[in-house]
């Protein structure tokens, strides 16, 4: 398999990760995940977007154009033929020894750049069937909007719910429903969907976006507002939203089902809208994917 390694496209055995990468070291870095169909990147402007500006908020300058991110990661998904998939891409603030908390100077260090692919179909037996979840406190620090490679928070959340048995996190913050371990959440009451508004204590998730646009479309009420554990316990639906998973159903938390138990009707009309949104993107959807 290939993999971007700064600025060459080289196979994954020749890649050397030092052991004074700020990244492995103090988890200095910003990491994005696309996804592809039928070859095609869905929603990568976003990315991309979204990916510079997590530079940008950690005062990291980027070695490359949005443009030229984007023509190499195109280029790296049409070497390994990914059809439906998903890139994995990070950066972070290069090699500095001695280990040393201050930033570097950008003009002695520069970043390090990393990408490489999954082969992962779209999963529709779990997004008729839905998932289950478990309620975790949310101990992350308060810049979840960066998409930053340090994840301890997120993984320690999710490995409490695995532990358990559950498939996902959500998690709360005194209360208030912020988002899953790697996903945003969402719930809806009387036909109207509610999820936790931008800012510092979610990730502004792309997937969230292409969700809203399908709402609006779907004529479905959106409110971008915090809900409570309560208002949960009371939801007629809830779901997860995240580029690898899309639109996933939560049938059950901690055990007690949400709602039916089951797929609710909006949730369902969200995906259909969210596939003509992939297929305007990228083409038709097989049976296969
Ligand atoms: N996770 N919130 C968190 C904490 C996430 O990690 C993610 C995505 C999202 C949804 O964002 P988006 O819709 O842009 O994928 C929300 C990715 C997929 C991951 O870490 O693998």
């Amino acid at each position: 398999m290939k993999v971007i390694w700064n600025d060459q496209i080289v196979d994954r055995s020749e890649v050397k990760i030092d052991m004074e990468d700020r990244g492995y070291q103090f988890a200095d870095g910003i990491y994005d995940v696309v996804r592809a169909y039928n070859g095609h990147f869905f929603t990568l402007d976003e990315h991309v977007d979204r990916f510079f500006s997590g530079m940008s908020k950690i005062d990291l300058e980027a070695p490359f154009t949005k443009d030229e991110l984007k023509s190499r990661l195109k280029e790296l998904i049409e070497i390994n033929k990914i059809e439906t998939g998903n890139v994995y891409f990070q950066i972070t603030r290069g090699i500095a020894s001695p280990r040393d908390h201050i930033f570097p100077d950008p003009t002695d260090v520069p970043p390090v750049f990393t990408a490489s692919t999954t082969v992962v179909p779209r999963n529709q037996v779990k997004m008729t069937k839905g998932i289950t979840a478990s309620i975790v406190p949310d101990t992350r620090w308060l810049h979840c909007d960066i998409k930053s490679v340090s994840l301890l928070g997120n993984i320690l959340a999710k490995h409490t719910a695995h532990k358990k048995g559950f498939d996902e996190a959500v998690l709360h913050r005194d209360g208030i429903v912020t988002e899953c371990s790697s996903s945003n959440m969402w719930m809806v009451k009387d036909g109207t969907v509610y999820t936790h508004p931008d800012g510092n204590l979610i990730l502004p998730g792309i997937t969230k976006i292409v969700l809203l646009k399908a709402a609006e479309k779907a004529g479905i009420p959106v409110k971008e507002e915090t809900f409570t554990l309560e208002d949960l316990k009371q939801a007629d639906e809830a779901f997860s939203s995240s580029t690898t998973v899309e639109a996933m159903p939560i049938i059950e938390i901690d055990g007690v089902a949400v709602g039916q138990g089951k797929r609710g009707p909006v949730v369902e009309k969200l995906q259909q809208h969210f596939v003509a949104e992939i297929e305007a993107q990228c083409g038709s959807l097989t049976v296969t994917n």
